[in-house]
């Protein structure tokens, strides 16, 4: 299944091996990882693991998170897309949209432009009526895109595994 979504100055598209490289750099910046998880970093083989997981999601249910390239650049900066939140059974079952980019391409509207598209894939290509997305209570980036794309705030938790406060946003289209 090939699925590529361009923005004005993205490209989504599915994963390669020569992005393990770019990826791994990513997973390895703590400021990057700070809210995400238990904030740990992921070495190469982490990462490698990560993106064959991805795959595999992609393979089995038609969704997942798009690798992200600079078109002009051709340069990963992160990845954008969909994935199912099982670690928070009390918003299963669902489809969560998520965002990550290396620390350089922040402050660039890219992640708000990526997740657009990934929306509109959702709500459009994958006939979904409810997306949520879930982040650390005091992500504020992470936050500020949820607003912007729409998205209300449903609901103060605590992440099962690790104790740490989350806040849920869902996004609902009428039937
Ligand atoms: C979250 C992340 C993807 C944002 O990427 P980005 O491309 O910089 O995001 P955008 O520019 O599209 O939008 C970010 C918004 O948050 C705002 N913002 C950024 N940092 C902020 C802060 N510390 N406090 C308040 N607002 C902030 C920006 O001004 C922007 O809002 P605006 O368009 O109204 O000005 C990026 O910071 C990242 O990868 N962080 C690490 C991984 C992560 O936390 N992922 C999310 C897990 S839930």
């Amino acid at each position: 299944m090939t699925i590529t979504l361009n923005t004005p100055r993205l490209t989504l598209r599915r994963w390669r091996e020569d992005d393990i490289e770019a990826m791994a750099a990513i997973n390895s910046d703590p400021e990057v990882m700070r809210w995400i998880g238990d904030g740990s970093v992921r070495d190469r083989a982490q990462t490698a693991a990560g993106i064959a997981a991805w795959e595999e999601e992609w393979e089995e249910r038609g969704i997942g998170l798009f690798a992200a390239e600079l078109r002009e650049e051709k340069q990963l900066v992160g990845f954008v897309g969909l994935m199912v939140p099982a670690y928070l059974p009390e918003v299963m079952p669902a489809v969560e949209i998520g965002w990550r980019l290396g620390r350089s391409y922040w402050g660039r509207g890219l992640a708000t432009e990526g997740a657009r598209a990934v929306l509109d894939f959702a709500l459009r290509e994958r006939d979904l009526a409810r997306v949520v997305s879930v982040h650390h209570t005091g992500n504020t980036a992470s936050e500020r895109i949820m607003l912007k794309l729409g998205m209300r705030r449903e609901r103060e938790t605590v992440h099962p595994e690790f104790g740490i406060p989350l806040r849920v946003y869902v996004l609902e289209t009428q039937s």
